[in-house]
């Protein structure tokens, strides 16, 4: 146990001299005796809520429980409000913003007198971005998942945010409902506050981040407005404080087996592609190697259990909540995990799944009955994408897991969007849709253009899936045999950039293959003859982005934050 003095708040606090003084009068103007906080560790509750987004509006009264939690413990909180990353709203994509957020966490965790962290988010990139951010402070931090909001309803449906408002616009484009039906369903979609309910980017990556150890055990499932999300975030502070004081910290935690857990519990969980990006880059941060390769190896041995949409046909997140949550998940795989490694809240992962049980077999499905036998992600290399590629097959129709078939070309994602339904294209079932320029650099960001649309002609046949290829992402509440995060892309000169339309592409995810039926001696050519676009912004932010930004293999870090390296202790001097 650490003591007072041996804080890191004491060099702000306690020390003798005219700064210790000057901080010690600032803390009384806001309001503080000397004994309410003097010798207590300083705990900053990093918060991502903002009015403009809806999963994390009611973190803005949570944080309240979190402050709560920290008195308790002795402790002495302090909120701080940073960048909010709304995957709704943000264009042309938070994504963009990941890294400035991961970027702003360690800056604010190293120059501010905090001893440690509660980390408040859970909208798709605000889980990586501030677990990146904790990762490179190396401050002891907790984090608090926003929680899944309450399953959708219209009519007698019950719907999944998300992957139902791809559905349903698609039958809206087929003339099978009208305005009438959509205006209900604007209402009934999202209907409270919280992250996407499905097994989207934001459920796995919470998931993700509860087995990576860094939350309190059966955190992420919560639903954001049960009172138990309440009482999670009070013992989130409560253990904050205790976290401090035996100096565990992210180092500890965040180790090669933890990763290897994570991308086991992503896979089992039929989770998001993003999630694929987002955990080479937290990885990246804390100084663990993770490469494509280990989602492909893990993958094999992983089966999907979690039968929670679009992955799985019927359940959401509450649903597997109440059936026992992750910690009832990862007691079905205790033979695929490190069982050994620390958390945020027991010496091993053993005994923080112990006692964990699974209620309802039909929503964690039992290891002889899986949703599928192998994880729900597979990685491609080929001619096309040298440095890999990603699909979510489980999310495909079976039959186009071995396709070949003509590409049909989009240079960006304006053109493609003007043009898909146009007859002239001569689009079948068979075409393969191919969309460039919308990778990290080209998007910029990989907005998720990846579920290119069906071409209307096609869906009124009753066409509902298609091999579709891009250098972008796609929504972890989206579906289709869509090939992903293409590496190289296009904007830089990938293969992706040199291919036409015509072309003969084949998909073998059973291979692990996708191939541009060209041979080298005519790719060379095009190569010659490829321009390479314009820079695309001329100042601001894009620039540092633009020239820091890595590819999609490498989990789309900023180089400068990606490296090793010291940093000076900002109190030296
Ligand atoms: Fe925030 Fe889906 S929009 S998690
Ligand atoms: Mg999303």
């Amino acid at each position: 146990m650490r003591k007072p003095e041996e804080l890191r708040s004491h060099q702000w606090y306690g020390t003798e001299g005219l700064r210790s003084f000057s901080h010690r009068a600032r803390t009384r103007q806001l309001g503080y005796l000397p004994e309410e906080h003097l010798g207590k560790p300083v705990i900053a509750i990093l918060n991502t809520w903002s009015d403009i987004n809806p999963c994390h509006v009611h973190l803005r009264d949570r944080a309240q429980a979190v402050k709560r939690g920290v008195w308790q413990a002795g402790g002495f909180p302090l909120e701080f409000p940073v960048s909010t990353l709304s995957e709704t709203f943000q264009k042309p994509t938070p994504m963009l913003y990941r890294n400035l957020l991961s970027l702003e966490t360690e800056e604010l965790l190293r120059s501010y007198p905090v001893d440690g962290a509660v980390l408040m988010g859970g909208c798709d990139k605000s889980t990586p971005a501030l677990l990146m951010g904790a990762a490179s402070a190396d401050l002891p931090a907790v984090f608090v998942p926003a929680g899944p909001m309450l399953p959708g309803h219209w009519r007698s449906e019950v719907l999944g945010s998300g992957t139902d408002m791809w559905k349903y616009w698609d039958d809206k484009r087929a003339g099978l409902i009208g305005d009438c039906e959509m205006s209900e369903l604007e209402s009934g979609l999202a209907r409270s506050p919280g992250h996407c309910m499905t097994m989207g980017t934001a459920s796995t990556l919470t998931a993700a981040a509860e087995a990576l150890g860094v939350t309190v055990p059966g955190a992420s499932s919560i639903p954001a407005v049960d009172s138990g999300h309440e009482r999670m975030a009070a013992a989130s502070g409560r253990r904050i404080v205790e976290l401090v004081l035996q100096d565990r910290r992210p180092s500890h935690i965040l180790t090669r087996e933890a990763f290897e857990d994570a991308v086991t519990t992503v896979l089992g969980l039929g989770g998001s592609t993003n999630a694929v990006i987002h955990l080479i880059a937290m990885a990246g941060r804390a100084g663990v190697p993770l490469t494509l390769d280990d989602f492909d190896r893990i993958a094999r041995t992983t089966p999907v259990l979690a039968n929670i949409r679009p992955g799985g046909d019927r359940y959401l997140m509450e649903d597997f909540h109440f059936a026992g949550g992750l910690p009832g998940f990862l007691s079905r795989i205790p033979d695929l995990l490190h069982l050994d490694r620390p958390t945020v809240c027991h010496d091993t992962l053993r005994e923080q799944i112990a006692g964990a049980r699974v209620h309802d077999d039909d929503v964690i499905r039992p290891r002889d009955n899986p949703v599928a036998q192998e994880g729900g992600v597979a990685v491609l290399r080929g001619n096309l994408c040298p440095d890999g590629a990603v699909i979510k097959h489980i999310a495909a129709e079976p039959h186009l897991l071995a396709h070949t078939g003509p590409a049909v070309v989009f240079d960006d994602y304006r053109t493609m969007q003007r043009t898909i339904d146009d007859p002239a294209l001569g689009i079948t079932a068979d075409s393969v849709l191919v969309l460039r320029n919308a990778g990290p650099k080209g998007g910029p960001g990989m907005p998720e253009y990846g579920m290119l649309p069906i071409p209307g002609h096609l869906l009124k046949q009753g066409v509902r899936d298609m091999v579709r290829i891009s250098d972008s992402r796609m929504s972890g509440t989206s579906y289709g045999a869509c090939v992903l995060h293409v590496a190289p892309e296009s904007y830089v000169g990938g293969p992706l950039a040199l291919v036409r339309t015509g072309d003969s592409i084949t998909l073998d995810v059973e291979a692990r293959t996708l191939r541009l039926h060209v041979d080298d001696e005519e790719l060379e050519h095009r190569r010659a003859r490829w321009t390479p676009p314009p820079a695309r912004y001329e100042r601001g932010y894009g620039v540092l982005y633009n020239g820091q930004i890595t590819q999609a293999d490498t989990g789309c870090d900023f180089e400068f934050l990606a490296r090793r390296g010291e940093v000076p202790d900002p109190y030296a001097g």
